[in-house]
């Protein structure tokens, strides 16, 4: 019996090369070793969203998308989208009557993004409720397993201790969830900060080549670099930090010519982008396969809701006659 392993994203749309090494390129090789539950967040990305659903359908479309086409592989795994199992709100409804506001206000991520997000009200019961939906997800399918960036261990802690009040409460009945770190490398933008959507810095998997070229021609490398013979400090260059994911077998070279002024800037970049673009060449092709046909992705999506749903019954049947609302 393979292990299982739940885990979600937010539809974000479109993902980008950083979404791509942060969090899909591990799960797609764990669809081989475990049981992977692979979901669309559709509710949690109300928490922040919520005045603005009108992509919401097709967010989740072209994430999914992105997905199949990078490699996660319908027949592997088991792709769901969070609402099409309403048991998981009736769970968290139970999570939250057992979980103190003070566990939920002294986690982290809520209160960075309480300072970060300014644009819009997000001080509202959802929100702050994040974690305990997440916690939901997890446990309504009994998963053992969950892979997420360390910016979400203090959620998974804070599930696992939601889970030790339910099963002191209503007996022993959920174990607690592990968290399993992928090796996830940071992708920064092209600009240099952390790469996001919203900061108009990112590198679409769905990108064009002339459009990946360009978008690396505009990357800010070596400030100290003006003429090709300048010798060049790598660590401090962008386009290096892509070369380090992209170019592995060539880095000793890359590194040492950078230093001694043999290679160009403009050379560099362009070796870049032959390797990101060879490493999307599947990707194209596959991606242009599903485009013909998107309806699929909502019966992919549907049929894995039904495959889950008796999980979900299952468990929901036995928290209710835990809690006696049966
Ligand atoms: N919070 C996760 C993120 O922002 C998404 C998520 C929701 C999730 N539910 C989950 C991840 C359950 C793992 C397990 O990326
Ligand atoms: Fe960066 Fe390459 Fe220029 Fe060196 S040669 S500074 S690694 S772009």
């Amino acid at each position: 019996m393979k292990k299982r392993i739940v885990s979600g994203n937010r539809p974000t749309g479109k993902l980008h090369i950083g979404h791509y090494h942060g969090a899909l390129k591990n799960w797609i090789e764990l669809q081989d070793k475990y049981d992977c539950f692979f979901f669309v967040a559709d509710w949690h990305a109300l928490t922040t969203k919520y005045d603005e659903t009108e992509n919401l359908r097709s967010d989740i479309k072209e994430m999914v998308i992105d997905w199949m086409a990078m490699g996660l592989d319908p027949s592997k795994c088991t792709l769901y989208r969070q609402s099409d199992l309403p048991e998981v709100a009736e769970l968290s409804l139970y999570f939250s009557m057992i979980t103190p506001i003070s566990w939920l206000e002294r986690c982290p991520t809520y209160k960075e993004m309480l300072k970060e997000i300014d644009s819009k009200d997000i001080s509202t019961h959802g929100f702050l409720g994040y974690p305990i939906l997440q916690t939901a997800d997890i446990v309504l399918y009994h998963g053992e397993f969950v892979p997420v960036g360390e910016d979400q261990l203090p959620h998974l802690e804070l599930g696992r201790e939601i889970v030790r009040r339910f099963n002191y409460f209503y007996g022993q009945y959920f174990s607690e969830p592990q968290a399993v770190l992928s090796q996830a490398k940071r992708v920064l933008g092209t600009d240099g900060r952390k790469m996001s959507k919203s900061y108009g810095n990112s590198i679409d998997l769905s990108d064009s080549p002339e459009k990946i070229l360009k978008k690396i021609q505009m990357m800010i490398t070596d400030p100290a670099r003006i003429k090709r013979t300048d010798p060049g400090h790598p660590d401090v260059c962008l386009v290096y930090g892509l070369h380090k994911i992209y170019t592995v077998d060539r880095i000793n070279e890359i590194t040492k010519k950078c230093k001694a002024g043999e290679i160009g800037c403009v050379e560099c970049k362009k070796l870049l982008a032959e390797r990101v673009n060879e490493s999307l060449t599947d990707f194209r092709v596959r991606r242009a396969e599903i485009e013909k046909n998107p309806e699929k992705v909502w019966e992919i999506l549907k049929s894995g809701a039904e495959k889950v749903r008796p999980i979900a019954q299952k468990t929901l049947s036995e928290v209710r006659k835990r809690v006696r609302i049966d």
